[in-house]
């Protein structure tokens, strides 16, 4: 499983996908650059989450609102105090360690026991100071050290704004977008005609201090969310927590194209539930070191409606024409990470092909890595190449073909190499298509479409191409 998932990770950082950020000057931990074709793949994803939870929808509006607001906005929400996680560090080495992490590791490896902690005494891993006793005999993972109590470490980035820096100018970069939504709730409300039940969504950048940045772009310091916040009258918050997960689940499978047995929920327990959450359940993806989330559906209640109405003084009631009352309505949040998703997708797709599928003039015969998107994902729709790079005739006339059909898909043109070394290339990045200009382009004006997911071959004229891709594309 190691092996797949740094076989993924090489195709990612070799073709362009991700790089780490700052890497010319060693590297900047928990932040990423997306390369040529990561960035496509990203706006792809946002954009099929966008297409099916706004544009398609007629109870749904779309938000984008600014990542440093007013730090009341996040004393409200209840962030500055409950926001953290809890920081353990080793006095001897000085490595930091997310407690609750080295908890969970100690009891999945019955060392708790081996510490004179029965399971009873250790019930909730989470808790502060069960973590403080457990933590006083256990020892640095690293150094084996000893490890100072642990304390409670915000994750929220401060900034301030402004020339002066002091208490008054102190400022965060956004932890969530979803107080960005909470915060313009009334403008929406006054100003787009919505009535109850309705939802606003928004995708933009998150930040988060993370202790323990890791597994890969899995828990970044810097990453996007694609959340909404869908507003009911109380009472019917229960049925619509039912209807969203199930939508998220078929948006998962149909829109984005993921295999349904490596998804999965995972509801939280009591003890997990956040501050805010009434019930919560986890979309988990089986990536190949295992299940891990990539989604959160939780029924907000009124919380933060109702937090910001009393620390703003500002009436955030809904009128109810229906009925003539006035309440503050209960939210239901279903929020995904871009990166997570993205990551999932590259998983999802890769396949490893022992001895290799393609015909080439040279043997390959190591193994060959492909990446099988859905078509609306793929960073590339449509590789263009000439038979051959010496032929002026074939050049020009690839050319031509190229720039016609790049008005309507993102399209790679290729000449060098066999042919059968410019298929795998395209083939490794997910590339649904390529059309092949040979010498009987020239005489019939026809041009063969190469399926690269199922390596069928067919001659289709020059002037049918564009509709031809866009049937077979789905654009
Ligand atoms: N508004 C609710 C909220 O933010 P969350 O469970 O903290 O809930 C939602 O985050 C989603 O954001 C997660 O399911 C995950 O996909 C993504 N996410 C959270 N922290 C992340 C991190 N450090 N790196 C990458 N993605 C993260």
């Amino acid at each position: 499983m190691e092996d797949t998932t740094a076989k993924i990770l090489s195709l990612i950082k070799r073709r362009g996908f991700v790089f780490p950020s700052s890497e010319i000057y060693g590297g900047f931990g928990g932040f990423f650059d997306f390369g040529p074709l990561g960035v496509e793949l990203k706006n792809n994803i946002k954009k099929t989450w966008w297409r099916a939870m706004v544009q398609k929808r007629t109870d749904m509006v779309g938000l984008d609102s600014s990542i440093i607001m007013s730090p009341r906005i996040w004393e409200a929400s209840g962030h500055t105090t409950e926001f953290s996680d809890p920081l353990s560090e080793c006095k001897a080495c000085h490595k930091r360690f997310r407690a609750d992490h080295l908890m969970e590791k100690l009891r999945d490896a019955g060392e708790l026991k081996k510490l004179g902690f029965t399971d009873e005494e250790v019930k909730d891993t989470a808790d502060i100071d069960q973590m403080a006793k457990v933590l006083a005999s256990a020892k640095c993972p690293d150094c084996q050290g000893e490890l100072a109590a642990p304390r409670k470490f915000n994750l929220m980035f401060r900034t301030f704004v402004g020339p002066v820096e002091d208490n008054a100018s102190l400022a965060y970069l956004r932890p969530e977008t979803a107080q960005g939504i909470f915060a313009s709730y009334k403008n929406i409300l006054d100003t787009q005609r919505v009535k109850l039940p309705f939802g606003i969504a928004q995708i933009g950048k998150a930040f988060r201090n993370e202790i323990t940045p890791g597994n890969f772009i899995f828990r970044s310091r810097e990453f996007e969310q694609m959340e909404m916040e869908y507003f009911v009258k109380p009472g019917e918050d229960e049925k619509a927590f039912e209807y969203w997960t199930k939508e998220r689940m078929r948006w998962y499978v149909e829109d984005l194209g993921l295999k349904e047995e490596n998804l999965r929920f995972r509801p939280h327990r009591p003890d997990e539930l956040a501050h805010y959450a009434k019930a919560c359940v986890d979309v988990e993806y089986k990536f190949p070191w295992g299940w891990s989330e990539i989604e959160g559906i939780a029924n907000r209640r009124d919380f933060d409606l109702g937090r910001h109405q009393q620390h703003s003084g500002t009436d955030l009631k809904y009128f109810d024409d229906s009925d003539k009352s006035s309440y503050v309505p209960f939210v239901i949040e279903p929020s995904c990470g871009v990166e997570r998703l993205f990551f999932a997708v590259l998983c999802d797709s890769f396949e490893e092909i022992q001895g290799g599928r393609t015909q080439t003039t040279e043997s390959v015969k190591e193994a060959e890595t492909v990446l099988r998107f859905k078509n609306r994902l793929a960073p590339v729709k449509v590789g263009v190449l000439p038979l051959l790079k010496n032929k002026p005739d074939l050049v020009a006339k690839a050319k031509e073909v190229f720039d016609a059909l790049k008005e309507y898909f993102v399209c790679k043109y290729d000449e060098a190499g066999t042919v059968g070394r410019r298929y795998r290339r395209l083939d490794e990045v997910g590339v649904p298509y390529a059309v092949t200009i040979d010498f009987d382009t020239l005489q019939n004006g026809d041009a063969t479409v190469r399926d690269c997911d199922t390596m069928t071959q067919e001659r289709i004229k020059i002037s049918e191409l564009v509709n031809y891709l866009r049937e077979k594309i789905g654009q």
